[in-house]
């Protein structure tokens, strides 16, 4: 089937392995039989995951994962799944959470869209993060976005009824664009008053790259969706 080829074949990142460093490295020898979740065709049991029944919230691209720790050590009662290809940024979450020792947060280090289409049930979410994607700024590279009509309805097929849909980028194109594919898309609410952004909501602690867009000067913006 033509879309399925489409969203196997452009992916929204380039594997760049990258040094990692000795704890990042220590890390994942060590702490990923607990804390990860390996690839697979299974759908994730969620209760077994995490020992218990919970929320839980799914972010896509955690790059460093400060701002993912944050969130689960403010937010205990939630459960959380993080997903990031770079694999130095796994290890360093890793290290992060078993230090902390938080027990609410599992990592994935695979293709974000394989995960959700394989072992994410369909209406098993409560909430879904998407911060600071890669932007793909050359108009050639746009295809790479993330944010596409069918990205869309995959993250609407894995949300519950009144589930969340978090993105935030400080690219105004692709502002606009996540704007434009979310307002088409009959299968969300904006949550926004005049059907665009939001001020960006308290519980999102700023990310590693949204410090350096805003050392760049650029803005920031967040838009809110609820699954219908
Ligand atoms: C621009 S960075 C932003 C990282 C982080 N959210 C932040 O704001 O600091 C985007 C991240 O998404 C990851 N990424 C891109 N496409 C992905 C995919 N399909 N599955 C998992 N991770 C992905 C990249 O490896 C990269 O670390």
């Amino acid at each position: 089937m033509m879309t399925e080829k489409y969203i196997r074949t452009i992916r929204s990142f380039v594997k760049r392995e990258g040094r990692l460093t000795s704890s990042q490295q220590y890390a994942l020898d060590n702490y990923w039989a607990d804390l990860g979740i390996d690839y697979s065709e299974n759908l994730i049991d969620f209760e077994t995951l995490f020992g218990r029944s919970a929320e839980t919230v799914l972010e896509i691209g955690f790059g460093n994962g400060e701002s993912l720790w944050q969130m689960a050590n403010n937010h205990a009662d939630k459960n959380y799944i993080g997903i990031e290809v770079h694999r130095p940024g796994v290890g360093r979450l890793l290290h992060l959470v078993h230090t902390s020792g938080i027990t609410n947060l599992r990592l994935s280090n695979h293709d974000a869209i394989d995960v959700l289409k394989h072992q994410i049930a369909d209406q098993s979410l409560d909430r879904v993060q998407l911060y600071f994607p890669d932007p793909w700024h050359k108009k050639k590279h746009h295809k790479r976005r993330i944010v596409q009509p069918d990205f869309v309805h995959l993250i609407a097929q894995k949300l519950k009824s009144g589930g969340i849909f978090h993105l935030a980028t400080d690219w105004e194109n692709y502002a606009l664009q996540m704007k434009d594919v979310l307002n088409a898309s009959d299968e969300f609410t904006n949550l926004s008053s005049d059907n665009t952004f939001v001020v960006k909501p308290e519980e999102r602690p700023t990310t590693k790259f949204e410090h350096r867009g805003h050392r760049l000067g650029h803005g920031v913006w967040d838009l809110l969706y609820e699954r219908k």
